[in-house]
C-alpha cells in the first residue's frame, strides 16, 4: 500500500459510516491568534467541538496537512518531522467510545482495510486522576473488539489525556500502538511495559470537556470524539519499514538531493542527518508557501518560522557540498509527489520557486555579510589575551546575520581563536525564553478561546470587505486576515495605495452598517445555492458542499453574505467604533489594513 492509497482508504472508511469529508483546510488558521499553524485535524473544528453547528453534520472525516515545529531539534533522526498528514475522524455529539473504538478497530485489521495483524497491535487508556475517573469504559470496548486485557495499558494524563492547549476542548484519550520490534510481541507486552517497540499510530481523544484556564475544566454540551492518525508514520509500518524517509513520501525528495550532493543515501550518518533536515525542511516550505492562504518569509511570526526553515535546510546544503542555490528544483520534486492531494501546491508553484530562490539568495548573502562582519572583529579579538570570540558576539552574528555558530567556530579556528560555545548556548536559551514568553503572551487566553472582543473583530471584517468592494470595485479579493484581542488585519489584492479620501469613506460605510445596528443571521445551505444567493466564499469549499452562510441586514435588503464557519456578533451594534488604523503594502499586488474596534454592545449570551 502507498501513503495515496491509505489516504483514500481512510476517507472511504469513514464516509461509508456516514462521515461527510472535510479535507481541504489550510495551514495557517483563521482568526487564531495563539497558534502559527494548524498543528492537528482538529484545530479547524475547535468552535463544533465547543457546541457550534457544523454545516456538514455530526460525522466528519478529512485528511489535513499539519506543521509542528516543537520537536524541530529532533528533525534529522529517522522518524521526526515539522510537516506531515493528519487523518481523522470526528463525532459532534453524534457517536461516542464504543462506536470510535469499534471503527478504529475494523479500519486497522479488517481484510477489506489494512489488514494488520490483531496480535501486533495494543492500547492504551486513561488511568484516571481528579479530573476524570479511570477509562474502564473505554477498556471495555477494546474487550469487546477482541483486545486481550493484557494488550491495555492504564497510562496517567501524561499519556492519555489530549489538549490542543492550555484552554480549549479536551478529554482522556485511547492511543493504538503498533509491534515494531522483532517477530511478534511477548506474552504480556504492551506501551507500559516496552515503551521501544510500540509505535503509536492512531489516537482518539474523547473531548468531552472544555478547560477555561489551569483551575477550571467544565463538562461540554455534547460528547465528541477527535481521533487523529499520522499518515506517515502508518504507511511506514504498513510497508514494514525502519524510516518514514525510506518511504515513496520521501524518496523522490531524497533523490533529487543525492544527484544535487553526488552522495548516495545510507552509506554515512552525518551526510543522511543533512539529507533528512533537507527532505523535511524543503517539504514544510513548499507547504508552507504553497497553501491556499500561503505564508512569505518575514521575520515574525510564521513567517519567521518559514524563514527558518528555509535558512536550516541550505545550511544542511552547504555541509553536503551543494555550492548553488537548490531549493527550487527540490521543491519541483515535492510538488510532483504531493499535488494530486493538495492541488494548490500546484497552482501556487511559480511563486513558491521564485520565493525559495529569493530567500535561499538572501540567506546566502546574510552569511558572505556575517563572515565580513567577523573579519571587522578581528583587531579587536587580537586584543583579547584569552584570544576567545565571546558567546555574545557569536550570538550576535547568529541572530543578526544568521550566521550559524558552526562557522564562526571555523573562522575563529582559522584565525587562531576558539569561540565560548557554552556562552552562546546561554544566549540562546536567554533569547528562546524570551520568546517563548512573548509567544505564551499571544497566546493568551489559549486555542479555543473564541472571546466576544475576536467575535467583534470577525463581524467587522466582513463589514470591511464589503464595504471596501463598495468604494474600491470588484477586484478587491480578500486575501487572508488576522485577528487577535487588540487588532484586526486584512489583506486584500489591489494594485495601488488606496488614497486618503477613499479610505476614510470604507471607514464611514463600515461606520454606517454599526449605527444601523443591523441583524446578523446565519443559514446552513448547499454552496451552489450561497453563491446563486450572492454570498461571497473564500477558498476551498467544494461544489454541492453545505456550508454556513452569514448575512448581515434582512433578507431583502443586505449588506453582507459571506460563506464563513463563524462565529460572530448577533447585531452589528455590538461591534462598536470601528477605525482604520493604517493601510499599506502587503506584497505585490496585495493591500493590508489595520484596523480597530472600541466599545459596542455586550454580546447576548
Ligand atoms: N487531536 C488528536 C491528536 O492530534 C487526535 O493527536
Amino acid at each position: 500500500m502507498t501513503a495515496n492509497e491509505l489516504r483514500s482508504k481512510y476517507i472511504e472508511f469513514f464516509k461509508s459510516k456516514n462521515h461527510a469529508e472535510i479535507s481541504g483546510q489550510s495551514l495557517i488558521p483563521e482568526n487564531d491568534p495563539s497558534v502559527l499553524f494548524t498543528t492537528a485535524g482538529m484545530h479547524p473544528l475547535v468552535p463544533y467541538l465547543l457546541g457550534e453547528k457544523h454545516p456538514a453534520g455530526t460525522r466528519l472525516t478529512d485528511y489535513q496537512k499539519c506543521v509542528r515545529t516543537g520537536d524541530i531539534d529532533e528533525v534529522g533522526d529517522p522518524s521526526h518531522l515539522t510537516c506531515f498528514e493528519m487523518l481523522g475522524n470526528w463525532s459532534l455529539g453524534d457517536y461516542f467510545k464504543k462506536e470510535s473504538i469499534a471503527f478504529s478497530y475494523e479500519f486497522l485489521t479488517s481484510k477489506d482495510w489494512l489488514a494488520l495483524d490483531p496480535r501486533k497491535i495494543s492500547v492504551t487508556v486513561f488511568a484516571g486522576d481528579e479530573n476524570a475517573p479511570r477509562d474502564e469504559e473505554a477498556a471495555s470496548y477494546w474487550k469487546e473488539v477482541g483486545m486481550p486485557e493484557d494488550k491495555i495499558a492504564y497510562l496517567p494524563a501524561s499519556d492519555n489525556w489530549w489538549a490542543a492547549g492550555p484552554t480549549g476542548p479536551c478529554g482522556p484519550d485511547t492511543e493504538i500502538f503498533y509491534w515494531v520490534g522483532e517477530g511478534l510481541p511477548p506474552q504480556g507486552s504492551n506501551k507500559g511495559t516496552d515503551s521501544a517497540n510500540w509505535m503509536e499510530i492512531w489516537n482518539n481523544v474523547f473531548m468531552q470537556f472544555e478547560r477555561k484556564d489551569e483551575k477550571t475544566l467544565i463538562p461540554l454540551p455534547k460528547q465528541n470524539v477527535d481521533t487523529g492518525m499520522g499518515l506517515e508514520r502508518t504507511n511506514c509500518i504498513l510497508q514494514g519499514k525502519t524510516s518514514v524517509y525510506l518511504t515513496e513520501v520521501f524518496q523522490p525528495i531524497i533523490a533529487v538531493i543525492e544527484k544535487l550532493a553526488n552522495y548516495k543515501y545510507g552509506t554515512d550518518e552525518a551526510k543522511d542527518r543533512s539529507v533528512r533536515i533537507i527532505a523535511d525542511h524543503s517539504r514544510s516550505s513548499v507547504f508552507i508557501l504553497g497553501d491556499q492562504k500561503g505564508v512569505a518569509p518575514s521575520n515574525i511570526g510564521a513567517g519567521y518560522v518559514l524563514r527558518r526553515l528555509i535558512r536550516r535546510a541550505v545550511r544542511e546544503g552547504m555541509k553536503l557540498g551543494i555550492d548553488k542555490a537548490f531549493l527550487a528544483e527540490i521543491a519541483e520534486a515535492v510538488i510532483e509527489n504531493f499535488k494530486g492531494a493538495y492541488p494548490e501546491l500546484e497552482q501556487n508553484a511559480q511563486k513558491v520557486k521564485s520565493e525559495l530562490t529569493q530567500e535561499e539568495a538572501k540567506f546566502r548573502d546574510a552569511l558572505k555579510n556575517g563572515e565580513k562582519e567577523f573579519q571587522k572583529m578581528i583587531p579587536n579579538l587580537m586584543k583579547n589575551p584569552k584570544k576567545e570570540v565571546s558567546g555574545k558576539t557569536a550570538f550576535k552574528l547568529f541572530d543578526t546575520f544568521g550566521f550559524p555558530l558552526e562557522l564562526t567556530m571555523e573562522l575563529a579556528a582559522e584565525n587562531g581563536f576558539t569561540v565560548d560555545t557554552e556562552g552562546f548556548k546561554e544566549a540562546e536559551r536567554r533569547h528562546k525564553e524570551a520568546s517563548k514568553s512573548l509567544d505564551a503572551g499571544s497566546a493568551k487566553g489559549g486555542l479555543a478561546e473564541q472571546s466576544d472582543v475576536t467575535t467583534k473583530y470577525h463581524t467587522a471584517t466582513h463589514l470591511l470587505q464589503q464595504a471596501l468592494i463598495n468604494v474600491l470595485g470588484e477586484q478587491v479579493a480578500q486575501k487572508g486576515s488576522n485577528i487577535n484581542n487588540e487588532r484586526m488585519r486584512f489583506d486584500f489584492t489591489f494594485e495601488r495605495p488606496m488614497t486618503k479620501e477613499e479610505i476614510q469613506q470604507v471607514q464611514d460605510i463600515v461606520n454606517e452598517q454599526i449605527k444601523a445596528d443591523l441583524p446578523v443571521t446565519m443559514e446552513i445551505m448547499p454552496l451552489d445555492k450561497a453563491k446563486e444567493e450572492g454570498a461571497r466564499a473564500l477558498f476551498t469549499n467544494k461544489y454541492g458542499e453545505d456550508v454556513k452562510v452569514y448575512t448581515i441586514g434582512t433578507k431583502d435588503k443586505w449588506f453582507s453574505k459571506e460563506v464563513c464557519g463563524g462565529p460572530h456578533v448577533q447585531h452589528t451594534a455590538q461591534i462598536g467604533d470601528f477605525k482604520i488604523e493604517k493601510e499599506q503594502s502587503s506584497s505585490a499586488g496585495v493591500r493590508r489594513i489595520r484596523a480597530t474596534i472600541s466599545g459596542g454592545l455586550p454580546l447576548d449570551k
